[in-house]
């Protein structure tokens, strides 16, 4: 049967500020650009050019039928310099979300996707003592500015990828290499979260909205012992799994630090969500402390993983323990050929019709080819083609089968026949032989 029904849940597509909008050179990853970290040499600046071309994205959204967009707004376009809030950057900002709701969008704001305004960055960004307060003055600021407009927010996107590969590997700014550093760091974007959902909806309240939703994009993977025999593996997949994502998810959901979070000063434990926001894109294999992807698994053209069923096992086991309306913020692929998004696309969203878990939004990763933070342009996740030098947008075969999901809020036997039947996805076998690489990832 590849038939399926997706009953009640509104289908998006999502994106982040620094990834599409291009033009702002006042931001933490145009400057790791400048230090030459981007694998290909691409730039933050150029991005898809959408602070200019939203108007046209947001109609191609609309003719695809996309029912809710998730999207961002750069900190530092919003506050320049400490304390200097920009009021063309916010007008800007209200434009795009009047013209979402006039043409039926439903937006889904996040404050903070990665970036930092470089003179946050360089005050030493979510280390510093002062991070909390200058958060929560951003977030009032946005929300005061947009919430007449917005009713649902994402605080902090994936707080966790954020800590690890700014402040572990060092792969991202900050480019640290602490494991001290990248506890404090995760236990304070909890920490800010949870202040944030306190202070939304008191600000939105005092603006007469009743209807505020906030919640936080985790992160979240399968962690298997690369063998399920051997005992050391599978300690150190709980392990792994407990220091990456399930200490966090009790930080900044109920308020709860355990070691080795630190715990901030006067939080309460409590209920920190309106909905639980998740990522989910792959499963990792675990040996010792490092990710490994197993032979022949389905890979995509990063070598992550494919394994549709882990989207519902994660979002159940989130669900056991902060029972919530179920969003899934972002999924998707790397595919560069567009040969097999649609069957990723499929599979994934007949997990959850065959779930009885409340998903009620999903939206797809992404919208269009953008800027893959240190895989730059290189890496093509989109629904819609960029071509990066002329901006022109073309749909992918796989831009039309979402559509067309939408419009049946599931798939039939034609669509089925028409979109998937034909693709099958590439192994590890087959990239590493085109790579000539070695078969080891770092999470994330
Ligand atoms: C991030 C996105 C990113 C995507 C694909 C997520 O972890 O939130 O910004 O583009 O993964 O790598």
């Amino acid at each position: 049967m590849a038939s399926f029904h997706l009953r009640d849940i509104l289908l998006g597509v999502a994106s982040a500020a620094t990834q599409i909008e291009g033009g702002d050179t006042n931001n933490s990853w145009y400057d790791w650009y400048c230090q030459g970290k981007i694998k290909d040499g691409s730039s933050p600046l150029r991005a898809t050019d959408h602070i200019r071309l939203w108007p046209e994205d947001f109609d191609r959204m609309r003719d695809m039928g996309v029912r809710t967009y998730r999207m961002s707004v750069e900190w530092s376009r919003i506050e320049p310099e400490k304390g200097r809030f920009d009021d063309a950057a916010l007008e800007q900002y209200r434009a795009m979300l009047q013209r979402l709701n006039d043409l039926g969008i439903r937006p889904l704001l996040t404050l903070h996707h990665f970036t930092n305004p470089l003179w946050f960055e360089q005050m030493g960004a979510f280390e510093h003592p002062d991070s909390t307060s200058l958060f929560l003055r951003y977030a009032a600021t946005v929300v005061r500015a947009l919430g007449d407009l917005v009713s649902d927010f994402i605080t902090i996107n994936e707080p966790n990828v954020y800590a690890v590969q700014g402040y572990l590997y060092g792969l991202w700014p900050p480019g640290r290499k602490s494991l001290a550093a990248t506890l404090r760091v995760m236990a304070r974007l909890a920490e800010c979260h949870i202040r944030a959902y306190t202070l939304i909806h008191q600000v939105h309240k005092g603006m007469g909205r009743t209807d505020t939703q906030v919640g936080f994009a985790h992160h979240m993977r399968i962690f298997a012992p690369l063998n399920p025999k051997n005992p050391w593996h599978r300690i150190c997949a709980r392990g792994v799994s407990s220091l990456f994502q399930d200490l966090l998810a009790q930080a900044a959901l109920g308020g709860r630090f355990r070691f080795p979070l630190p715990k901030p000063k006067a939080i309460q434990s409590g209920a920190y969500y309106d909905f639980l926001g998740i990522n989910y894109y792959t499963r990792s294999s675990v040996r010792g402390f490092a990710d490994h992807v197993r032979p022949g698994v389905p890979v995509n053209d990063l070598g992550w993983e494919i394994w549709p069923e882990g989207l519902v096992a994660c979002a159940r086991s989130l669900y056991k323990a902060f029972p919530a309306p179920v969003y899934i913020t972002e999924n998707g692929t790397c595919d560069t050929e567009d040969a097999f998004r649609c069957r990723y696309i499929y599979e994934h969203l007949a997990a959850i019709a065959a779930s009885d878990l409340p998903v009620k939004r999903y939206y797809h990763w992404c919208f269009c080819d953008n800027f893959e933070w240190l895989e730059g342009e290189s890496a093509r996740f989109g629904l819609v083609h960029i071509d990066f030098a002329t901006q022109q947008r073309t749909i992918k075969r796989s831009g039309r089968f979402y559509a067309a999901l939408i419009g049946q809020n599931g798939c039939d036997d034609a669509l089925y026949e028409a979109f998937v039947a034909d693709q099958a996805y590439p192994t590890r076998a087959r990239l590493d032989a085109n790579r000539k690489a070695p078969g080891t990832e770092r999470i994330c």
